[in-house]
């Protein structure tokens, strides 16, 4: 993107570049980049996928290779795991035998937001080695357009136009308030476990037990049922229409049709993504709340909107989803909230009951997903608002550096240090 934030060459940007840098570098496990030692020793997807855009800067074979070994973790029906579990780690929980996990790449059973997409046509795009940057794309085509089509297939057997998502942890925003409902109707295992997330980071900024209790629920109940697709449909006891996910994967199908225009592929696949971009576009009215006037995510199981405003809801600008009307609503909205903090968009609207500005997910914010809203109002002709929210985002990594996600009043680093996403979004949008 464009957006121009106050690109001083001051000694101070060069020390954040390199601090950026230092950060992939020291989080690279040969081919794929642990999102922060300790807390995540894996490869996560929207992960990988974000943090490609940090090492694209200044190693290009070396982003094109973070996106190939996420894909070479692909299922046979080509789903892209969450996790990729490429070697053992104690810091983690819950890891692969908890997961059940029988493939070649030992994996977690549901997936993550697929931006990877939308990422391999911008690393295209603006590659310098263009020669090479295409011979990687024309390679992973096939594999991304499979991931789609599993989206559409088996998280959309009955072509409503709106995939769903099994679990909190595949929408990317684990704790979400939006998903509370949906969640307190899931039961909790009966066993006793071992958390490891609360001996990185204060558990005042994670999660409680009654949602983790309920988290390995599912996961209990996806390994039982032999990650078998058709059960799964029908009687997992959490199904949600995740907004945010449906806008990521809106935006990566359009933009597989362009590249495959690029590359000049001819694939009867394609047509089917068009035939699913417009089912969606046709089926987003109904994530529209009208009292609200903001786009909300749905429980599925008993056809309510979760009525909380997250930041989640923007991601329609990003993914082209909003009509004229809304999206005037929108960009209002999202300088209302901008305001409401002292930084950029929480993730929860700092007026919600629900919201928590230091809890995951419930209030702080998260520096990748203010890139995709600034690029969707960019792309939507509201410059001023994408403006705002990168020198906001800027200011947060100037005064707080690489964490995990920050507090929206304080600007105070939260959760993990020394984070890839963080550092690769400075990298690719901040300096
Ligand atoms: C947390 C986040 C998720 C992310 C993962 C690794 O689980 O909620 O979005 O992918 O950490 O950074």
């Amino acid at each position: 993107m464009t957006t121009n934030v106050n690109k001083v060459n001051s000694s101070e940007t060069a020390a954040l570049i390199k601090k950026a840098k230092e950060t992939l570098v020291a989080n690279d496990l040969g081919g794929y980049t642990v999102p922060t030692h300790g807390l995540y020793p894996f490869q996560w997807n929207w992960d990988s996928a974000i943090t490609a855009l940090g090492w694209k800067h200044f190693n290009e074979p070396r982003a094109w290779q973070e996106i190939e070994v996420l894909l070479d973790g692909q299922w046979d029906n080509g789903m892209v795991p969450h996790i990729l579990f490429h070697q053992d780690s104690t810091t983690y929980f819950p890891g692969p035998d908890v997961w059940g996990s029988d493939k070649r790449v030992k994996s977690t059973s549901i997936s993550q937001p697929p931006v990877v997409a939308s990422v391999v046509k911008d690393m295209l795009e603006t590659a310098d080695d263009k020669t090479f940057a295409r011979g990687k794309a024309e390679s992973l085509f096939s594999s991304l357009v499979d991931y789609h089509l599993w989206w559409y297939k088996e998280r959309d057997p009955l072509n409503t136009g709106l995939v769903v998502s099994y679990h909190p942890w595949e929408s990317g925003m684990d704790n979400s308030p939006a998903w509370d409902e949906a969640l307190a109707a899931v039961p909790c295992v009966d066993w006793e476990y071992e958390r490891r997330d609360l001996g990185h980071v204060d558990s005042s900024q994670r999660p409680h037990k009654s949602e983790y209790d309920r988290f390995l629920f599912l996961v209990d109940f996806f390994k039982k049922h032999k990650f078998d697709s058709e059960v799964i449909f029908n009687e997992c006891p959490y199904k949600v229409n995740d907004i945010g996910i449906i806008a990521i994967l809106h935006k990566g199908s359009k933009d597989i049709l362009a590249l495959g225009e690029t590359l000049g592929i001819q694939d009867e696949r394609l047509d089917y993504i068009a035939e699913r971009i417009a089912l969606t576009q046709s089926a987003i009215s109904t994530l529209w709340c009208p009292e609200a006037q903001y786009f909300y995510c749905r429980n599925v199981l008993t056809d309510t909107l979760c009525k909380v405003r997250t930041s989640a809801g923007m991601l329609t600008l990003f993914a082209g989803l909003a009509n004229t009307e809304q999206k005037e609503i929108l960009n209002t909205k999202a300088q209302q909230w901008n305001a409401a903090s002292q930084y950029c968009i929480a993730s929860t609207h700092p007026e919600e009951s629900r919201y928590e500005p230091q809890r995951y997910w419930r209030g702080p914010i998260w520096l990748h997903i203010n890139w995709m809203i600034a690029l969707g109002f960019e792309n939507e002709g509201f410059q001023q608002t994408a403006d705002k929210l990168q020198s906001d985002c800027r200011a947060l990594v100037d005064l707080s550096g690489y964490y995990e996600y920050f507090n929206p009043e304080t600007g105070a680093g939260c959760g993990g240090k020394d984070f890839s996403w963080t550092a690769a979004i400075a990298l690719h949008w901040l300096l």
